[in-house]
């Protein structure tokens, strides 16, 4: 198999609030790994119009993402951050993977079939096709890793299958190009850390998200210190003290949840946070949570709002990303367009 740069790439939809669970599941792993990779973390506005918004405030989203990821930690200067529509490969590479995946793969899609929920007939086409998108994503920067939750799981097969599948349907082609024996790289997850799936904080068989009606379900990175505190004290809990060993959380979603949350704010392992918290009332395990939770999470949105003050500066770093992008992606363009057979001058 040919070898590859070692390249990351990842990305956050501009939809509503980006929330604990986008900051512990992906993020967190996002800054840690700028320190030592070549990073790419895209604003995916594109996939964003596969459910209906309104352009003001999907404006607002986009800039407010990138806030978020700079406020977090990232380094628009080391790492490209970009918003997707900014470059047209996205969209170019999309359509090629659309022509390779199969029906039957996306229709095994189980993110689709919960957003299109009972409507089907009535979702866009863009929704269902939306693997495909994010396959490009990844394929167009020809990425090696891809962090993320463990709610992507299933698209970063699809993204696999559909790299393999290309490089096995054009073998050929890709061999008289010179490119070896394969084109695209096979980019592997990395689902890692304490809370690779954060669930809801009013109920813990769900995963927390942006799209569940109760704002207290889940920690926003805009909320301030009191919201953030409120939020934490009405989690939902069991009336039995922390286990002090890990196995004990097993039948406890809720008490589960909450120790993954302390553990990967205090970039700890929920065995650590078992030793220091075991046999605590919720109501001392929650005060010492909104400690953690207040004093990781508040700067963070201090410093959002301190950019979203200033758009221009946002757009600037947006416009910087995306030409640094457009020069990684137009080579994988040019060359697919040779693989696949197109005439191009
Ligand atoms: P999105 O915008 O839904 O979520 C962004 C990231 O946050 C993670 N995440 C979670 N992690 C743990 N617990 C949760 N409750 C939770 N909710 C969200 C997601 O796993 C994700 O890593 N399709 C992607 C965006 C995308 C993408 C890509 C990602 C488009 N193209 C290419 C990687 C590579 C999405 O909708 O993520």
């Amino acid at each position: 198999m040919a070898q590859f740069k070692e390249l990351i790439f990842s990305g956050m939809q501009p939809t509503g609030n980006l929330h604990l669970g986008n900051y512990l599941g992906a993020m967190i792993r996002w800054i840690e790994l700028q320190k030592t990779k070549d990073c790419i973390y895209c604003v995916v506005d594109l996939h964003a119009i596969t459910v209906a918004q309104e352009p003001a405030l999907l404006k607002k989203a986009i800039r407010e993402v990138t806030a978020a990821y700079i406020a977090a930690g990232l380094d628009p200067k080391k790492s490209i951050i970009f918003n997707q529509s900014q470059v047209s490969g996205h969209a170019e590479l999309a359509w090629v993977v659309n022509c390779v995946a199969r029906l039957g793969w996306l229709n095994r899609m189980t993110q689709f079939k919960e957003k299109a929920g009972k409507d089907r007939e009535n979702a866009s086409v863009g929704l269902y096709a939306y693997p495909d998108l994010m396959a490009a994503d990844i394929l167009l920067y020809r990425a090696t890793h891809v962090p993320v939750g463990e709610d992507q799981k299933q698209h970063l097969e699809l993204t696999r299958d559909v790299a393999q599948k290309f490089n096995n349907d054009f073998a050929a082609s890709i061999a008289e190009n010179g490119f070896g024996d394969a084109f695209f790289p096979l980019p592997e997850p990395l689902i890692q850390g304490p809370a690779t799936r954060v669930m809801s904080l009013r109920d813990g068989s769900k995963k927390m998200s942006k799209s569940d009606p109760s704002d207290y379900s889940r920690i926003n990175l805009t909320d301030d210190a009191d919201t953030i505190a409120q939020k934490v004290r009405k989690a939902k809990t069991d009336p039995e003290p922390l286990p002090s060993e890990v196995e004990g959380l097993k039948t406890r979603p809720e008490a589960e949840n909450l120790v993954a949350i302390y553990a990967a704010l205090t970039d700890a392992t929920a065995e650590n946070v078992l030793r220091d918290h075991g046999g605590s009332q919720f109501s001392g395990f929650k005060t010492a949570l909104v400690d953690v939770a207040v004093a990781k999470l508040a700067p963070i949105a201090d410093e959002m709002r301190r950019l979203m003050a200033d758009p221009a500066h946002i757009d600037a770093v947006l416009a910087d990303g995306s030409a640094r992008a457009r020069v990684l992606a137009q080579p994988t363009i040019d060359a697919v367009k040779d693989i696949v057979g197109f005439v191009r001058s």
